[in-house]
């Protein structure tokens, strides 16, 4: 499985975490930044990791920032990306199952690194239910009028 991550410096504490525990579980991890506790805007990290993401080369991605709502807008701008702002096991289920999520995003302030990898976790192992495609459809002929 590979999966790209970004962050802005809200989330740069909760990326180091899970880069290793994703690592150890044999997971391939892109990680694109940022690399420190300096600030930095998250529109430029969400509107980055959704570029990657919508190259197809990822299995999916996540993004981290304070509290995860940032940097999902900002990812939700590129054309072809779905990111799901996820908070706890039921949204990690669903943000799969309903939406084929390749983006999740987390909040490095919002939830404690055990939390996050339960729901990285959870969300793996979620299955998309096809019933849901013709709506992912209707998103995807969405924006840029
Ligand atoms: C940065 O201070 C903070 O606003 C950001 O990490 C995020 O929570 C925004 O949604």
């Amino acid at each position: 499985m590979k999966i790209a991550i970004a962050n802005d410096h809200g989330g740069y504490e909760l990326k180091v975490h899970l880069v290793n525990y994703l690592k150890e579980k044999g997971y391939e991890v892109v990680d694109l930044g940022t690399d420190s506790n300096h600030s930095v805007d998250y529109p430029l990290f969400g509107y980055k990791l959704g570029k990657e993401i919508a190259t197809n080369k990822y299995d999916f991605g996540i993004a981290i920032c304070g509290t995860g709502i940032g940097i999902s807008i900002a990812a939700n701008k590129v054309k072809g990306i779905r990111a799901a702002l996820i908070y706890d096991e039921k949204t990690a289920i669903l943000a799969k199952q309903h939406n084929n999520a390749n983006i999740i995003a987390l909040g490095g302030r919002t939830q404690t690194n055990r939390e996050a990898e339960k729901l990285v976790d959870t969300f793996i192992n979620s299955e998309f239910e096809l019933r849901h495609q013709h709506r992912l459809d209707l998103l995807e002929k969405m924006g840029g009028e």
